[in-house]
């Protein structure tokens, strides 16, 4: 491969060699067939954009906000597990990025780094991804854990209370950190570059949970927690004593129909994120992009429509703009970039997207992202 890194895909290539095979399939993967991982890309690719040519294209911005709150682009960074694992110290990194970028960074419940962590060493306020565990004790204070921290949004995750199967992490025996199997030792020992980073630190397990949730000194298996710790009876109670306990900015991720999208609406949240959960939990279900529009038509200007699976370019940005969205999360996306080369590797993504969606938008003759609508696509 040449070492001029140009687009996502550069990055993801890059990524594969360099993550160990677990934690690459983790993140490179869709739940049973992949049908819907798979149709998250293609259904972006089947949307076509009207191209103006003649119209003054100087001057151009993408500076919005998102939940009222500046972003120099309508992208932020999704929760994503084990990030830590792609890259050492991941979620610090890529928080860094995303703060000198003017995007942000949301950590995952199932993060290596833990809140305090990334609260310390990332240098800017991000949003925190909350999982509602049966320990309820235990949920309020990762709660409480990340308004102490600063955290300036909370994201509830609706759509994981029960797994999805990635049949990868079953046959790859996924942990954080790997078990010393020779087929594990086989694979560290040619990813020696991933090894020396994660040698030189000590986050390298899920540090929101072991030593805070009781009697856990040793989660390793996200599979396994997930079963027996995630609450299965999540209903939109919870998300009632959630807002009220968090009292902050809400955003509800994980809606794909709009009679849910009209529930998040009642329930007070300040945003919602239309999402399959990157075609990790329901295969089959219908993809992020084609479910965006009804759910826009649904909730009308109430409260922002946001939404991820399946952004891998600016123009994948901009089709779900045009389509009603206020902004939009890139998961995979960062995360090739991260196991690809750290930092500076989210810092590519991110700015290789920025060009693309401020390039794209020119193309369609608008100059200010304020202005994208549903015009700019062809019917
Ligand atoms: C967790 O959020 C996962 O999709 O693995």
């Amino acid at each position: 491969m040449s070492t001029v890194i140009t687009c996502i895909e550069d990055l993801r290539v890059l990524a594969e060699r360099r993550v160990p095979r677990m934690f690459y399939d983790y993140a490179d993967s869709g739940s049973w067939t992949e049908s819907t991982y798979r149709a998250n890309t293609t259904d972006f690719a089947k949307i076509k954009f009207r191209q103006r040519v003649a119209v003054n294209m100087d001057n151009r911005t993408l500076a919005t906000t998102m939940i009222g709150q500046p972003v120099s682009m309508p992208m932020a960074i999704a929760p994503t597990g084990m990030t830590g694992m792609q890259h050492a110290d991941g979620e610090i990194l890529a928080a860094r990025a995303a703060a000198k970028a003017g995007i942000p960074f949301t950590l995952s419940t199932m993060s290596i780094c833990s809140l305090e962590d990334v609260a310390e060493h990332a240098g800017s306020s991000f949003w925190f991804q909350l999982y509602v565990m049966r320990d309820r004790e235990f949920t309020g204070n990762l709660i409480d854990r990340a308004k102490k921290a600063g955290c300036s949004a909370l994201v509830l995750t609706l759509d994981l209370q029960i797994l999805g199967q990635r049949h990868k992490d079953l046959k790859n025996g996924l942990s954080a950190p790997p078990k010393p199997t020779l087929a594990n030792l086989i694979n560290l020992a040619t990813k020696l570059r991933w090894c020396k980073a994660m040698l030189g630190t000590r986050r390298r397990t899920f540090g929101n949970i072991v030593g805070h949730a009781k009697g856990v000194d040793d989660m390793s298996s996200l599979s396994s927690w997930t079963a027996d710790q995630f609450d299965a009876s999540l209903s939109w109670d919870d998300v009632a004593w959630i807002k009220d306990r968090w009292g902050g900015k809400l955003i509800l991720k994980g809606i794909i129909d709009p009679v849910d999208a009209e529930l998040a609406v009642k329930s007070g949240a300040d945003a919602l994120i239309v999402s399959n959960h990157g075609g990790r939990q329901l295969d089959g279900a219908l993809t992020a992009i084609e479910a965006l529009p009804p759910i826009v038509d649904a909730v009308g200007s109430r409260i922002e429509v946001h939404m991820d699976s399946g952004i891998r370019s600016g123009q994948d940005v901009l089709k779900a703009i045009a389509l009603g969205a206020k902004g939009t999360y890139i998961g995979r996306a960062f995360l090739y970039g991260l196991g690809a080369m750290g930092e500076e590797g989210v810092t590519t993504a991110i700015e290789i997207i920025r060009k693309e969606l401020d390039l794209t938008m020119a193309f369609c003759g608008l100059r200010d992202i304020n202005l994208v609508d549903g015009k700019i696509i062809a019917r």
